[in-house]
């Protein structure tokens, strides 16, 4: 089970100009009452399609289906998708097998090499496709789209399904697994048309709320992961939701001290700093979920309100030789959201060697984890000393069950904190115009007016050129 600490958000731990105090908790009291039986009206009545995804039998079946078909003859696995469509998928993996994953043999992983493509950076897709060219036959593609025309995906795939069917022939659709659409869209057209194998993307599920459905079950299936575990996770923090009581729901503490740090503390930055690589990538899913969702011009009356805490990742204890002299003397402008673990999945002790150099005999047979340990807490007392909130967010052991409550948690809390701003947290209106500017200047049919209006803005002005 995951617990949140919020004992160092609080006046008495930070002072009552950046700690929530008894009175912001009377103030936010009904506002957050308010948003948390909206949201869990919006739940019971279909209108949050991400909240029936941990129960989702039907979708479970699918992907177990296909797992069962593939797996047995699949050593990799190549993911081609961007945002939503490929930053659950990195997060599960990231959180949930070894960081050394890939390396593995084959019998060790017992499941295929897992490869991510969420950029269009050549480096990448060329070096990745030339490591995998001699293993094409034993290789599952699972492109995933919602759309079905997101130029990096699209790109991606037309490279890919090329290079299938030239050294495959017609057995190249074999290969290939695209999760879309069900009923419509150029991905599905297309699928349907080679004849892949087809998963859904929920019609009601934005894409940075859908690492619960097949866009991220089936290559965590793919390479071992219990996505039961993950499922039942998920439906018990959903289950910590429902409490009538909102001071008791991890979700509701969390959305009404993010809350009262934004709009009263002045802590636009919310920085989630995980003490451990393995959740690690939690925090790049959760960048996307919470700047898409919360970043917005408009509020629901249309009225202009320019609102949305920025979040920001660091990692524990790499980034206290980086970023903690900032956290800490710049501006005290931060919410510092700590992911922490009890338990490890292994241990590493430290030698009892160098008893003659008193400058290390701290450390001589010290564990690892007891480091780590003491390095999260002193940095979390570092803080508070300078007047700097931060909230725990603890995991007992880092299982399938813990992250998906961790994802349940984080989903229900931006549906919240979207209520609280008044605004709507399931579209992304601003991702649109770099989108169709890139459509522009590849010259995609329909978009040479754009192209000319924005030729004025690329043509280099060299006397700003040094
Ligand atoms: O959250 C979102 O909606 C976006 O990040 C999308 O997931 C991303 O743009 C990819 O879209 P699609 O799945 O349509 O290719």
């Amino acid at each position: 089970m995951i617990q949140l600490y919020w004992k160092n958000a609080t006046a008495e731990v930070v002072g009552q100009t950046n700690g929530i105090s008894p009175d912001d908790l009377q103030e936010i009291d009904a506002p957050v009452r308010r948003a948390h039986s909206t949201v869990l009206e919006q739940c019971a009545t279909q209108r949050l399609g991400y909240a029936a995804l941990p129960a989702h039998a039907g979708y479970l079946g699918q992907v177990m289906e296909l797992v069962d078909r593939y797996r047995p003859d699949t050593t990799d696995m190549l993911v081609l998708g961007i945002g939503g469509s490929a930053l659950g998928n990195i997060a599960l993996q990231g959180a949930l097998n070894p960081a050394t994953y890939n390396l593995m043999s084959d019998r060790a992983r017992g499941g295929p090499r897992l490869f991510v493509l969420d950029n269009v950076d050549p480096a990448l897709v060329g070096d990745t496709l030339r490591l995998l060219s001699r293993r094409l036959k034993t290789t599952l593609v699972n492109v995933i789209s919602k759309s079905g025309e997101t130029a990096e995906t699209a790109s991606q795939f037309m490279i890919v399904r090329e290079l299938l069917r030239k050294k495959l022939g017609q057995r190249f659709a074999e290969r290939i697994v695209a999760t879309t659409d069900t009923e419509k869209g150029t991905l599905h057209d297309i699928a349907k048309a080679d004849g892949y194998a087809m998963l859904p993307v929920p019609p009601d599920v934005g894409g940075r709320f859908s690492v619960l459905s097949p866009v991220g079950l089936f290559s965590a299936a793919m390479c071992g992961i219990d996505i039961d575990q993950l499922l039942a996770g998920a439906a018990a923090m959903k289950n910590r939701t429902e409490n009538t009581d909102w001071r008791e729901t991890p979700a509701c503490v969390l959305v009404a001290i993010k809350y009262v740090a934004f709009t009263r503390k002045s802590k636009p930055m919310h920085v989630m700093m995980p003490y451990s690589n393995r959740l690690f990538p939690l925090a790049d899913w959760y960048r996307q979920l919470w700047a898409e969702s919360l970043g917005k011009a408009l509020d629901r009356d249309g009225n202009e309100i320019f609102t949305g805490p920025t979040p920001v990742k660091a990692l524990g204890t790499t980034d206290q030789h980086s970023q903690v002299q900032l956290y800490r003397e710049g501006p005290n402008d931060k919410l510092v959201i700590f992911l922490t673990a009890s338990k490890h999945p292994r241990e590493v002790r430290i030698p009892d060697v160098f008893a003659d150099r008193p400058g290390l005999t701290y450390l001589r047979g010290a564990k690892l984890s007891g480091l780590l340990e003491a390095e999260k807490h002193a940095t979390e007392y570092a803080l508070a000393f300078s007047q700097r909130p931060s909230v725990t967010i603890r995991f007992d052991n880092v299982t399938p069950f813990t992250v998906g409550e961790f994802i349940y948690l984080y989903e229900f809390t931006t549906s919240l904190c979207g209520e609280l701003l008044n605004i709507n947290a399931y579209d992304q209106p601003a991702v649109e115009l770099g989108k169709k500017g890139a459509f522009a200047l590849m010259d995609r049919e329909g978009y040479g007016e754009m192209k000319a209006q924005m030729r004025p803005h690329l043509r280099m002005d060299t006397r700003y050129l040094v």
